[in-house]
């Protein structure tokens, strides 16, 4: 492991941040994660399965909390990276990930918890508008404070949306209909449709996934960055169905369950699958 960077993920128990604390000990670095007592020791949890399996790739538990300064600095002295995969609820809170950075003073790198639209080159009307915009804020907070940081903008996460066709309430590819948005007319929705609605509204209808280029001055695509890397295509994530649409898949709790056409259960892992194009890296 000698001259591997130490890691801190902060939400490694989160929908992303379980696959990143997975690859980064894989990658075989040192990998620790801040976690909560409550989370840690809840063995009635949905989460303990999660928490065993990290126990067993070696992952270094950290107790703490993000609001809990004292324990963020703590956590933050023992690495040389921090990973925020903080969910919604925290997003606009990771500015005390910046002070306990600041005052560790021993980060190398800085990767905000990000993970989807390039929120400097959206499109977006409200409610998804103000969540990107918190976004970008926290972005001008991190340059203002001199850490580098690395702004990862994976667009949609594959495996949720190419599995459901992109269906809002689908567990699973629909058989009878999709729906398609945008037909011009505006329809009400009440919380929290209507922020999924707008993050669609604004991936399908305005395109920002793809309606701009990936500039040098500003980004890199991943698959360039990372030319080793085997992308799965959206053919190959739909032949699963195809060919197996009563295929099983492996579950946290190491049981085999059905995949296909059937409910899938929401703790299921399955591989993060990252689609070639459009993903892209933006580093400082
Ligand atoms: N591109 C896409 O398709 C897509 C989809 C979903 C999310 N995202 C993005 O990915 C990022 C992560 O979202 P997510 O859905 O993975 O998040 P999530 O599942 O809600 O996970 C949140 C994580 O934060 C931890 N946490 C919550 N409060 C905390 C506290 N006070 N102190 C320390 N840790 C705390 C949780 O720990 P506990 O286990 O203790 O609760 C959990 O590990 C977000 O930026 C989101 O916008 C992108």
């Amino acid at each position: 492991m000698a001259g591997k960077s130490k890691i801190l993920v902060i939400g490694g128990t989160g929908y992303i941040g379980k696959f990143i604390v997975e690859a980064s000990a894989n990658a075989g670095h040192p990998t620790f994660i801040l976690v909560r007592e409550s989370t840690l020791c809840n063995t009635a949890s949905p989460k303990s399965n999660l928490i065993q399996s990290f126990r067993s790739s070696s992952v270094n538990f950290i107790l703490g909390d993000l609001y809990d300064h004292e324990s963020l600095v703590k956590a933050i002295k023992q690495v040389d990276v921090v990973i925020s995969t903080v969910g919604y609820a925290q997003l606009n809170d990771q500015d005390k990930i910046v002070a306990a950075i600041k005052e560790a003073g021993n980060v190398k790198r800085f990767f905000p918890s990000e993970f989807g639209n390039d929120v400097d080159r959206v499109h977006a009307v409200e409610p998804a508008k103000s969540t990107f915009g918190h976004k970008a804020q926290f972005r001008r907070l991190v340059e203002a404070a001199g850490v580098p940081y690395t702004y990862v903008s994976s667009n949609f996460f594959a495996g949720i949306f190419v599995r459901t066709l992109a269906q809002l309430d689908a567990i699973a590819p629909p058989r009878d209909k999709v729906v398609i948005l945008g037909d011009g007319n505006t329809k009400e929705a009440s919380v929290p449709l209507n922020v999924r609605l707008a993050i669609c509204h604004s991936v399908f209808v305005m395109g920002d996934h793809t309606n701009f280029e990936i500039e040098p001055s500003f980004g890199v695509e991943a698959s360039e960055l990372y030319p080793d890397v085997k992308y799965a295509t959206v053919d190959e994530m739909l032949d699963q169905y195809r060919t197996n649409p009563r295929g099983s898949t492996q579950t946290q709790n190491g049981k085999k369950q059905e995949q296909g056409l059937e409910p899938q259960s929401e703790l299921e892992i399955q591989e993060p699958t990252w689609i070639k194009g459009g993903q892209q890296v933006i580093s400082h």
